[in-house]
């Protein structure tokens, strides 16, 4: 644990609102710094990763040729130790507090790989600290949250790809978002994202919190509660509300609704957004299981997952379009319009008017037009990572960038919000709130634990 760091945290703190911020020409002075070369002896662009779980490590290792992991920062000693010595021959720094990474004046960019609950904290604080980042998708819990990122990134003009790496698949999903970019489906009438349904679980029981872990500031922003863990002999990955399996708990994610409706739902937004769909959906209605009973919107039992199941929904646009977002059937996303459909899923990408490129190709540049002309090397992961590092330099808006992430988002959202309630909604896109509806309104945000607020500072542009 790099110790002397905080030191010069405690000194940060007291200067952050105020000058100290305003003074800092944020864009600039990271252009200048990759114009100029890296300080990594390497020449490769340094990094500092937050939460070294799976998903770090499968995003480092797309990007390793190019970045070099130069500090670590997990609440579990383990795993930021192993990071370190996977990437970077144990010499990357290692701290159990992100805010020492974003103290570094060494390092420009910032991976965020921690669970959902803790996305948008470091994601503001990084982009506030003058840092560009690569931060895991779904970028937040709440609505409400999307909005303060939104404006933050506008403020700070700092460099975030979300990492919803469909986006940067172009044999499968660019592709299909070029097909319907060129008219081939006609007006689009109905996309559908089916995403599968969370796993339930037993009871889970309080268990003793591992000596490496802590479990307080994994937590963080979420409710106390003690932490839970179910071996399972010989069936895969233990029960826990704590790695990997946070996804299963509305506490600290939306399920399976945020976790695959962020690549799904963001792919349906996409074709309407190419289709010419400008309006946002004006109502959601259908139906959601739960594994346990809920009260208010919220799951009576405390001790296994609780995300939904099984659900059905149908949210309606202005123009009479309809998105369905569904557990029930192959995972992928199916297109239809009124001169035919397609179906696009990680393996494949099917239907009559892809049969039909074989005779009628698309223009040579129909892919780049929907890539927003940047860049088209390697693919999906890599490509995703690739598009950053371009875009970081450039000074470009990703592909994945925020206000479309937070579009489709807000559609995730909302269908968490009336699974939880077991009633259909009305939203106002304008507004960004639910019509009618205080309780479920009450739902746009979520109380943040004292000690783990979001820690604000002014920019030049606030
Ligand atoms: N793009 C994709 O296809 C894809 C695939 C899998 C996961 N993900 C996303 O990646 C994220 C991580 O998922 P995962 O499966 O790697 O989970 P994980 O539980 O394996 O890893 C998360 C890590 O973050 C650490 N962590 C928790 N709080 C922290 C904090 N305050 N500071 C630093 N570290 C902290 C945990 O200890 C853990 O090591 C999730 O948001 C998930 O949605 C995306």
């Amino acid at each position: 644990m790099n110790r002397q760091k905080t030191v010069r945290r405690d000194f940060l703190k007291t200067t952050l609102v105020g000058s100290a911020a305003m003074s800092t020409p944020y864009f600039l002075s990271s252009t200048r710094s990759f114009a100029q070369g890296t300080s990594s002896k390497n020449d490769k662009m340094s990094i500092g990763v937050i939460g070294a779980g799976g998903m770090a490590n499968g995003n480092i290792n797309a990007a390793r040729d190019w970045v070099d992991v130069v500090a670590v920062a997990d609440v579990d000693s383990k795993r930021s130790a192993s990071f370190s010595e996977q990437f970077s021959d144990g010499k990357a720094d290692e701290y159990e507090d992100y805010r020492e990474i974003l103290d570094r004046d060494d390092i420009d960019l910032i991976h965020v790989a921690t669970p959902d609950h803790w996305h948008t904290k470091p994601l503001i604080e990084a982009m506030l600290a003058g840092k560009d980042v690569y931060c895991e998708k779904p970028l937040t819990l709440t609505i409400d949250e999307g909005k303060l990122i939104r404006k933050v990134q506008k403020e700070t003009g700092r460099i975030v790809q979300v990492g919803t790496q469909q986006r940067s698949t172009f044999n499968l999903f660019v592709k299909a978002m070029a097909i319907v970019a060129d008219g081939r489906i006609g007006k689009i009438r109905q996309v559908q994202a089916a995403i599968g349904g969370a796993p339930t679980s037993p009871s889970i029981p309080v268990a003793a919190v591992p000596d490496e872990l802590n479990w307080d500031r994994w937590l963080g922003p979420a409710p106390k509660v003690p932490y839970r863990f179910l071996a399972r002999e010989g069936k895969g990955r233990p029960n826990t509300n704590c790695h990997y399996e946070f996804r299963w708990w509305y506490q600290y994610s939306g399920g399976k609704l945020t976790d695959w409706g962020a690549h799904h739902v963001d792919i349906c937004n996409w074709a309407l957004k190419l289709n010419g769909q400008t309006e946002g959906p004006v109502s959601i209605s259908g139906a959601a299981k739960h594994p346990v009973e809920f009260k208010d919107g919220f799951p009576v039992q405390d001790d296994r997952y609780n995300t939904t199941t099984d659900f059905h929904f149908s949210v309606k646009y202005p123009g009479d379009t309809e998105m369905i977002i569904r557990n029930d059937t192959d995972n992928g996303v199916l297109i239809t319009g009124d001169k035919g459909r397609i179906f696009v899923n990680r393996r494949k990408l099917a239907g009559k008017p892809v049969e039909d490129l074989a005779d009628n190709p698309l223009p040579e540049d129909a892919l780049s037009k929907v890539y927003k002309g940047l860049p088209m090397e390697l693919n999906e992961r890599k490509a995703h990572w690739a598009n950053f590092l371009h875009c970081v330099r450039e000074r470009k808006e990703p592909i994945s960038d925020v206000h479309s992430h937070m579009e489709m988002l807000n559609v995730c959202h909302l269908a968490g919000i009336s699974a939880r309630l077991g009633r259909d909604l009305k939203w106002d896109d304008s507004s960004e709130q639910i019509v009618g509806d205080e309780e479920a309104n009450s739902f746009l945000a979520r109380p943040y634990r004292e000690g783990y607020e979001i820690e604000m500072r002014e920019t030049a542009n606030s």
